[in-house]
């Protein structure tokens, strides 16, 4: 089957045609970030306005560049939340217009589901059941994955999401947004130890994340000192090794827990080279195989939406003729298809 996959749930407009028996023909994505930059962060509503404009032509060019006509496609997936709720409008009455023009079924996909299967595109898939670290601007989740919608959750943060303490720490030090790849790329000219920054929740038991006590430090060491190139560096340094450490120590400990010799990693933060080798260090140590998916599939991207939508809808499963988006949507309320 061939699927239409359409992410527009935050602030990148990501377009693919997956074939299930071929894999992935073909991929595009515009990022909004520049639009953003200007202001420090997304701004819903220019954010909708974006995928409006962007979407159709897009869909245009990924169908020509899979050599895919609307009569190949056995449906549409589209992702439905959570996210910015205009934003998600738009893919979803998009989606749900084009699958009825075509008449072909639509699915309406979650997120985080997307992202936690993305993996799945790579050539080293991972087999079930696994750990996953979900880690993006808007959610921190350890989950135990049996398979495709049965999910446990085993912890998630009490307050601001990982990606979201690197947007935050980014624009305390004036490096703009989005943040994480830019306190990795200012860390790189760090210098070890000048800084000591909280692990957060990981001195008592559990597996819950928290991360504005770290966002709170960095912006106590940006109050105390000169934002000078060699601080701004010094402190991206400090906030990397404790976001990092923190998310690689609630891993070590949910793998031990649980069992599971395979690790998934996805979601924006997964694109962090840092915490992509401190997994691996991690997983060699205590016999655990670890996943992600290339960068460009850890960020939002169509290719996961469609995959995650083609399993859906070779089990049957499909929308109403209504569409709607959930701002709000909980991974845990999945069920298998
Ligand atoms: O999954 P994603 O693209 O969008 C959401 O669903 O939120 O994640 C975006 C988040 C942002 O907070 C961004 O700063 C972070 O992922 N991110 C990174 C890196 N690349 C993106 N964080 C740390 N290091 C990176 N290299
Ligand atoms: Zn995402």
């Amino acid at each position: 089957m061939r699927v239409l996959g359409l992410e527009t749930s935050c602030d990148d407009t990501g377009v693919a045609v997956l074939d299930t028996e071929r894999g992935l023909l073909a991929h595009k994505l515009y990022s909004q970030s520049q639009m953003h930059a200007e202001y420090g962060g997304v701004v819903p509503e220019l954010a909708s306005r974006d995928h409006i404009r962007k979407l159709l032509p897009l869909v245009r060019e990924v169908l020509a560049d899979a050599g895919t006509a609307p009569g190949d496609l056995g449906g549409v997936a589209y992702t439905m939340g959570p996210g910015l709720a205009g934003a998600l409008l738009v893919g979803a009455s998009i989606g749900r217009s084009l699958a009825y023009a075509w008449g072909v079924p639509a699915v309406g996909v979650h997120h985080m589901e997307g992202h936690l299967l993305a993996p799945m595109l790579e050539p080293d898939a991972p087999a079930f059941p696994f750990l996953a670290l979900l880690v993006s601007g808007g959610h921190t989740l350890l989950t135990d994955v049996r398979a495709v919608g049965n999910y446990r959750l085993l912890g998630e943060s009490v307050d601001d999401a990982v990606g979201e303490a690197f947007d935050k720490t980014a624009k305390l030090l004036g490096l703009g947004y989005p943040g994480g790849p830019a306190i990795a790329a200012a860390a790189a000219h760090g210098t070890p130890g000048r800084f000591r920054f909280p692990r957060p929740m990981t001195d008592r038991p559990g597996l819950d994340f928290s991360f504005s006590g770290l966002k709170t430090a960095a912006l106590t060491a940006t109050q105390q000192h000169a934002l000078d190139a060699r601080t701004i560096g010094d402190i991206a340094y400090a906030f990397q090794e404790a976001a990092v450490d923190t998310l690689v120590i609630k891993c070590a400990r949910a793998l031990e827990q649980t069992g599971h010799t395979r690790l998934v990693i996805a979601g924006g933060v997964g694109a962090n080279t840092l915490l992509r080798a401190r997994l691996e260090e991690l997983g060699g140590k205590i016999n655990v195989r670890v996943h992600y998916p290339r960068p460009v599939f850890c960020t939002d991207n169509g290719a996961m939406i469609a995959y995650a939508g083609a399993l859906r809808l070779l089990a049957g499963q499909k929308e109403g003729l209504a569409f709607g988006a959930r701002a709000r949507w909980s991974l845990m309320d999945l069920t298998a298809p």
